[in-house]
C-alpha cells in the first residue's frame, strides 16, 4: 500500500484502520469498540478493553524471547555496562512493583520518579504501570522549585529517586534537591525510595520517610507480582511540559490506545524489528524517552539502550561504538546533538562498524538543512527529522518508510503520520490550501490513540489550552508554524507562543520570568528565545530594577546578572539559565500594558522589530537596541 492510500484510510475509517493495529498488542479483554467521540475533543480509544503497559513491553515476550537482551545499560559516566534479558527484566520490575506495593502504591496511585539514566529508574517506571499506578516522570536537570510544583500537582504517594548522578565525570546530587523540593511542598509523600549508587557520602536521610532500596529489594528477591489489568483509558503516566503559563502542564496518557499507537510506530515509521537493538539518546524525564527509550523498543521486542553519559565522552565515538557493539538497527536523537558531533572529528563515526544500523530519527526542535545533509553524509544512511510534542506522544509528521519509502528533504519533517489530519490554518480559522503559505499546524479531532487525553485534573484547561485557538473550530492547535511544499512536505518554522526550545529542551519563558521576578530588585522582566547556533534557542533575559541606582556600574550589574542567573538555576535548573541578564529601564510594551516579546526577540537576533505602531513609547525598543549594540 502507498503512504496516501495508507493514510487516507486512516482518517476516513478509523475504526477499521485502528481495529487493525490493536493487533499489534496484547488484550486481555477485547474492546467492545474503537473509539468513543461523544464528548468532543476527548477521545477514548479501545474502549471496554483491558491491557497493561508493562504487560506488553515484558511478559508477553518471555515465551519467544525471554532469553533475549532486553535492556542494555552503559553508563560512560561510572564505566558500567550490563545488559538485562527480558526475563531479568521481568525480574527487577516485579522487585520494584512489590516494593512499591509493600508501600501501599495500588490502581490509580502516582508515583513520581526522579532519577538519572540507570536501569531502575526504567524498572520503577515498568513497575508502577506493572501494578496499575501512574508514574511522573521529572528530569533531573530540573531544580527543586520546579519538581515540587510537580509533586503538588500530582501528588505522589511515593517518589523514587537516587543519591545522584553523573554528569561529565561530576555527581550531580538528586536526593539533596528531592528534600529541598519536599520542603517546598504542599502535599509531600509520605516515602522516598532511594536507590544508593554511592556516589553522595553526604546524602541525607529522614528517618521513618527514606528508604533504601537494596534492602527493599532484598526482601523481594522472588515475588511475584502480576499484572494489573486496566481499562484502555486508564492513565499511564503524567508528564509536565511547558506552555504559556509559569504553571507546567501536567500531559496525561492513557494506557491502551498509548500501547498500541507505540506499536504501530516501531511498524511503520522506525521499521525496528524484535530482536534488534533500538537507542534513543534522550532521557526517560522527556517525552522521548518515555516513547523510544521504554515503552515502543520494548513493546516491539526490542532491545532498548539506556545510556547515561555525554555524546563525546571519552570522545565523540561513544555513540557509534554502542552501536557496534549492540548492533543497533535504529537510532532516535535529537538536533542539537548532532550539531555538538559536527563540530568534532568526523574521523570517530568511520572508526566503528555502524554497519548494522539502518537509520536515525532526529526529533524534538529544527533540524536545519546543513546538519542534515552532514550526518546523512557521514553515516552514508537515511536520516529523517520528525516532528511531534510532548502531548501527542508520537510522530504528528514523519516519513514513514515502514509503509513506502520516500526520499528526505533537509530541514522536513516529511508528511502527516497516519491517523493526524494535519492542516494548516491562518490566524482567522481559514484553511491554507496552496503550497508554501504560512500557517498554524492543526490536528482535526479525533487526536489519534497515544495522544494526550487530559491535563491532569483539568479538563478544561486541556480544552481551553489546545482547542480555542481559532474562531468556531475545534481544532487541536500545535502551537507551531508550518508550511506545506508542493509535494506535500512540511516545514516547522517555529512556534507561535511563548514556549522556546533550548538543545531539544522544551522551556516556558514565564516560568523563567517567574524565577527572576522573584530576585526583590527586579520589577519585571522579559525573556525571549534567541537563535543559537548550538542549542537552536538560548534565552535572553531584560530586567528593570526596582531601584536602578543598585547597578550602575558593570560591576554591579555583573554581580546582579549573577545572582538572578541563581535564582533560574535554583527555580529551574541550569537548563532554564539565561545566555544573558540584561538591566535596562523600561521594556517596550503595547498602550494595553502587553510586553511586545516578538520586537524584543528580532531585535535580539538582529532583525527587523517588524510593526511597532501599538507601542506605547519607543524608548523601551531603544532600550533593548542599546541592551543589544554593546
Ligand atoms: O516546536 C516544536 C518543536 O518542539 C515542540 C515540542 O517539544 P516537546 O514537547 O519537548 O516534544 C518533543 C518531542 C519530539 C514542538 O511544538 N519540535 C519538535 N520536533 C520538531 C520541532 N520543531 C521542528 N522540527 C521538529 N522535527
Amino acid at each position: 500500500m502507498n503512504y496516501k492510500e495508507f493514510h487516507r484510510q486512516s482518517i476516513e475509517q478509523p475504526d477499521a484502520f485502528w481495529g487493525e493495529q490493536s493487533k499489534l498488542v496484547h488484550w486481555n479483554k477485547p474492546f467492545s469498540s474503537v473509539l468513543d467521540y461523544s464528548k468532543p475533543p476527548f477521545s477514548k480509544w479501545f474502549v471496554g478493553g483491558e491491557t497493561n503497559l508493562c504487560y506488553n513491553a515484558i511478559d508477553r515476550h518471555l515465551a519467544t524471547r525471554g532469553d533475549q537482551p532486553a535492556l542494555i545499560f552503559v553508563s560512560t559516566e561510572t564505566n558500567t555496562e550490563k545488559v538485562y534479558s527480558f526475563r531479568e527484566l521481568h525480574a527487577e520490575v516485579q522487585r520494584m512493583a512489590a516494593v512499591l506495593q509493600r508501600l501501599g502504591v495500588g490502581k490509580g496511585d502516582r508515583v513520581l520518579i526522579y532519577m538519572p539514566m540507570i536501569p531502575e529508574a526504567i524498572f520503577a517506571m515498568l513497575a508502577t504501570v506493572r501494578i496499575g499506578a501512574i508514574h511522573s516522570v521529572v528530569f533531573g536537570g530540573f531544580a527543586a522549585n520546579s519538581l515540587a510544583t510537580r509533586i503538588d500537582d500530582a501528588q505522589p504517594k511515593v517518589m523514587v529517586t537516587s543519591d545522584a548522578g553523573m554528569r561529565g565525570g561530576k555527581a550531580v546530587p538528586y536526593k539533596h534537591l528531592v528534600d529541598e523540593s519536599i520542603r517546598l511542598s504542599a502535599t509531600p509523600p509520605s516515602k522516598v525510595v532511594i536507590v544508593n549508587r554511592g556516589l553522595d557520602k553526604d546524602m541525607p536521610i529522614v528517618a521513618g520517610r527514606d528508604l533504601d532500596y537494596a534492602t527493599l529489594r532484598q526482601q523481594e528477591m522472588d515475588t511475584k507480582v502480576d499484572c494489573v489489568w486496566v481499562e484502555s483509558s486508564h492513565p499511564s503516566y503524567i508528564l509536565y511540559t511547558s506552555g504559556t503559563t509559569g504553571k507546567p502542564k501536567g500531559v496525561q496518557r492513557d494506557t491502551g490506545g498509548y500501547a498500541v499507537a507505540l506499536a504501530a510506530t516501531m511498524k511503520y515509521i522506525y521499521c525496528g524489528n524484535a530482536g534488534e537493538t533500538y537507542f534513543s539518546t534522550s532521557d526517560i524525564g522527556w517525552v522521548v524517552g518515555h516513547s523510544y527509550i521504554v515503552y515502543g523498543p520494548l513493546i516491539s521486542g526490542m532491545a532498548t539502550v539506556c545510556y547515561e553519559g555525554l555524546p563525546i565522552r571519552p570522545d565523540p565515538g561513544i555513540w557509534w561504538k554502542i552501536v557496534q557493539d549492540y548492533k543497533v538497527t535504529v537510532m532516535f536523537s535529537a538536533p542539537t546533538a548532532i550539531r555538538v558531533l559536527k563540530k568534532q572529528d568526523p574521523a570517530f563515526i568511520k572508526k566503528y562498524d555502524i554497519s548494522s544500523l539502518r537509520h536515525v530519527f532526529l526529533a524534538g526542535e529544527p533540524l536545519d538543512e546543513t546538519t542534515h545533509r552532514w550526518i546523512e553524509g557521514e553515516l552514508g544512511l537515511p536520516v529523517y527529522d520528525h516532528y511531534w510534542q510532548t502531548e501527542t506522544g508520537w510522530a504528528i509528521l514523519a516519513s514513514q518508510p515502514g509503509v513506502e519509502m520516500s526520499p528526505t528533504k533537509p530541514g522536513s519533517p516529511a508528511f502527516a503520520a497516519f491517523g493526524y489530519d494535519v492542516k494548516l490554518l491562518q490566524e482567522d480559522g481559514t484553511e491554507i490550501t496552496e503550497p508554501n503559505e504560512k500557517g498554524v499546524v492543526v490536528v482535526v479531532p479525533p487526536l489519534p490513540p497515544g495522544c494526550l487525553t487530559t491535563v491532569w485534573g483539568q479538563d478544561d484547561r486541556y480544552v481551553q489550552t489546545y482547542y480555542t485557538s481559532f474562531p468556531n473550530k475545534q481544532v487541536y492547535s500545535t502551537f507551531d508554524w508550518g508550511i506545506r511544499d508542493k509535494d506535500g512536505y512540511y516545514f516547522i518554522l517555529g512556534r507561535t507562543d511563548d514556549v522556546i526550545n533550548v538543545a531539544g529542551h522544551r522551556l516556558g519563558t514565564r516560568e523563567i520570568e517567574e524565577a527572576i521576578g522573584s530576585h526583590p530588585a527586579v520589577a519585571e522582566c522579559a525573556v525571549v528565545g534567541v537563535a543559537d547556533q548550538l542549542k537552536g534557542q538560548m534565552p535572553m533575559a531584560f530586567a528593570v530594577l526596582k531601584d536602578s541606582s543598585i547597578a550602575e556600574t558593570a560591576e554591579q550589574r555583573a554581580k546582579l546578572e549573577k545572582e538572578i542567573m541563581g535564582r533560574v538555576d535554583a527555580a529551574l535548573g541550569a537548563i532554564g539559565r539565561p545566555s544573558r541578564v540584561h538591566i535596562i529601564s523600561q521594556l517596550p510594551k503595547t498602550r494595553s500594558g502587553k510586553v511586545l516579546r516578538r520586537s524584543i526577540q528580532a531585535i535580539a537576533e538582529g532583525r527587523d522589530p517588524g510593526d511597532l505602531t501599538t507601542l506605547d513609547d519607543q524608548a523601551g525598543i531603544e532600550q533593548i537596541k542599546s541592551a543589544m549594540a554593546k
